[in-house]
């Protein structure tokens, strides 16, 4: 039998942080074997905020050395660049006049970016979700593994593939997203309230960077944000305890009632110590293999090219199949 196709995305601006790993890349690399596999580098998505035009490029291939870090293996998984593969932004564009306005000015990415960026809030921006639908469809993707907060834009991929085949013919796949129980949404250390973002890269203690050396983690976690109650459970009220508990769940797998039942007899300063552990051993293996693999650039190309290539395949049939339908020569 043939696999199901999952299709994701990441965008190599700011450093890739803990929160995109337990969200997003933890899963990717833990269900290639189930699926058949297509990730991509999505710096288009990246330039609907200002970039520098030569951090962008260093930080694409950097984001491609570091997902393989993570155990995206080549042989199990299409890895691309999204910008290589111009039917992206053609189907896009497909998808953009078949999107209503009213629809894309209810997206909550949309309205957080526009208010933290408040001077440079352009078309793109208000677009981007079009950009994703065509990621996503244009593989004809049936699930897509994200963390929490691309719920919304995968609701309008759905909305967007059902309206597109019911006017103009069966085409698109209508896909679903795959968020885990755990993970899908770490928040900011410094404050628990804001999910880990690194769009506040400014704030040092914020979040933790896949990078950063075991002092770096210590130190971080060590000022992590967490209450005066002094009881450690997995609460949702009090949300500092409550990330650093599904942090160290993530890595260590354990249920809730054993996690607690370790920290019962326990302080905030144990429960910190042991995170920041989990933490170091987990990303130890992530960051030895990318200190390698960023310098041997041939075989990183080589892997990208490859998989261009295949993505290629997929993108033209179905750019070619959608655009023949809306009557386009
Ligand atoms: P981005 O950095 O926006 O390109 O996000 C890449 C992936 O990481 C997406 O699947 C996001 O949903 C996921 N992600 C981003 N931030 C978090 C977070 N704080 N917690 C869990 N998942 C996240
Ligand atoms: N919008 C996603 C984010 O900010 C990244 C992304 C772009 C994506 N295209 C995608 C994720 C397609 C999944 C599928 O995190």
């Amino acid at each position: 039998m043939e696999k199901a196709r999952v299709f994701s995305g990441i965008q190599p601006t700011g450093n890739i942080h803990l929160g995109n790993y337990l969200g997003a890349v933890k899963n990717w690399v833990e269900s290639q074997d189930s699926y058949e596999n297509i990730f991509c580098v999505v710096n288009s998505h990246a330039i609907t905020l200002p970039q520098n035009p030569k951090i962008l490029k260093e930080k694409t291939y950097d984001l491609c050395a570091m997902l393989l870090a993570c155990g995206i293996d080549p042989k199990k998984s299409t890895l691309f660049i999204q910008s290589q593969i111009q039917e992206h932004t053609s189907l896009a564009w497909l998808l953009t006049c078949i999107t209503p306005m009213g629809d894309l000015s209810r997206m909550t990415q949309f309205k957080d970016k526009s208010q933290k960026n408040p001077k440079s809030i352009f078309a793109g921006l208000f677009n981007y979700p079009n950009l994703m639908s065509a990621d996503i469809l244009l593989y004809k993707s049936h699930f897509v593994p994200v963390g929490e907060d691309q719920k919304q834009h995968i609701e309008l991929a759905r909305d967007t593939a059902i309206r597109f085949n019911r006017d103009f013919g069966e085409t698109f796949v209508v896909p679903e997203p795959l968020i885990m129980k755990e993970g899908a949404r770490i928040m900011g250390l410094d404050d628990p309230t804001k999910k880990m973002s690194k769009s506040s890269s400014d704030k040092p203690n914020h979040a933790i960077s896949l990078i950063d050396t075991p002092d770096e983690i210590v130190k971080k976690i060590k000022k992590a944000t967490t209450d005066s109650e002094g009881v450690i459970a997995f609460d949702k009220e009090r949300a500092g305890v409550f990330n650093l508990l599904t942090i160290y769940q993530c890595f260590c797998k354990q249920d809730e009632v054993s996690i607690e039942a370790e920290f019962s007899t326990q302080g905030y300063g144990v429960l910190k110590e042991r995170v920041a552990e989990a933490i170091i051993e987990g990303l130890r293996p992530i960051r030895e293999a990318y200190s390698k693999l960023i310098l041997e650039q041939d075989y990183l190309h080589k892997i990208l090219d490859k998989g261009a290539q295949s993505a290629q395949k997929i993108a033209t049939t179905t750019y070619a199949e959608a655009k023949a339908k809306m009557g386009l020569i």
